[in-house]
């Protein structure tokens, strides 16, 4: 069975208590298109008042530890995230692989927490410019992949691939239609030899950067596109459910 299509907000670093409002919003307007599903990871400072306050949609987070607890100031582990509330949580953002050097080897043990506290992963991969431009691309992101993926007893409702090309995060430039349609349809094709084509072929398969309510209808109309990675727009309800509706 087809799955709905999903909309997640990757809200980053930014956000207070004032922008409850905006999450308010976001799930009154998800209430009434419930054909789209809609999600958002705030900062965790966040994410245990908007589970308490949201109807219809999820609450995730952007990153865990490894480990359940322990000496490791200033971590949160997968556990802490789903007593707070947490459905999901995003891994692999290249963010975090370039900022805090994280290797495909520690993504894959985080989703491996992850999964051992009961929530839903959302594994980000994604090719620089330098590796597009010399060709690389489709090798380089399922390679990543490959490497960061976890095993899963139920692979189309435990996982989402967010496939986010780093040149197009934050830059207004997004890939075409044909580039995002050519790298979707190779991940389809690496989930279906790991997963098997019932599991396989049931992820969704998000595309993130650069997404606003002016390009999505294009790029969520495209082939193997099951839903969007938003950033910068998903900080107001008005141009993230704008994104939402055109899925
Ligand atoms: O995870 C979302 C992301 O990295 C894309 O960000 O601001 O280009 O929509 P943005």
């Amino acid at each position: 069975m087809a799955q709905r299509p999903y909309i997640v907000g990757n809200w980053k670093m930014n956000g207070n208590r004032a922008m409850l409002s905006e999450a308010r919003a976001i799930d009154r307007a998800a209430q009434r298109h419930m054909k789209t599903e809609v999600a958002i990871a705030p900062p965790y400072t966040l994410i245990h008042a908007v589970h308490r306050e949201a109807e219809q949609i999820a609450v995730g987070a952007q990153d865990c530890h490894p480990g359940e607890e322990g000496a490791h100031t200033g971590d949160i582990s997968a556990t802490m995230l789903a007593d707070a509330g947490a459905k999901f949580v995003i891994l692999g953002h290249s963010e975090r692989r370039t900022a805090h050097a994280e290797s495909n080897e520690l993504v894959r043990e985080k989703a491996e927490s992850v999964l051992a506290a009961g929530m839903r992963v959302i594994m980000c991969c994604g090719e620089d410019e330098k590796t597009r431009d010399a060709g690389k691309a489709e090798k380089f992101v399922l390679g990543q992949l490959r490497a960061s993926l976890p095993e899963f007893q139920n692979a189309a409702e435990q996982l989402t691939v967010a496939y986010e090309p780093i040149w197009a995060i934050g830059t207004g430039k997004t890939a075409t239609v044909e580039d995002i349609e050519a790298m979707h349809k190779a991940i389809r094709g690496l989930l279906v030899e790991l997963f098997g084509e019932e599991q396989g072929g049931e992820v969704r398969i998000l595309y993130g950067g650069s997404v606003k309510p002016e390009n999505a209808r294009e790029i969520l109309g495209a082939a193997e596109v099951g839903g969007a990675l938003v950033g910068g727009a998903s900080l107001t309800a008005d141009s993230f459910m704008g994104i939402a509706l055109a899925a």
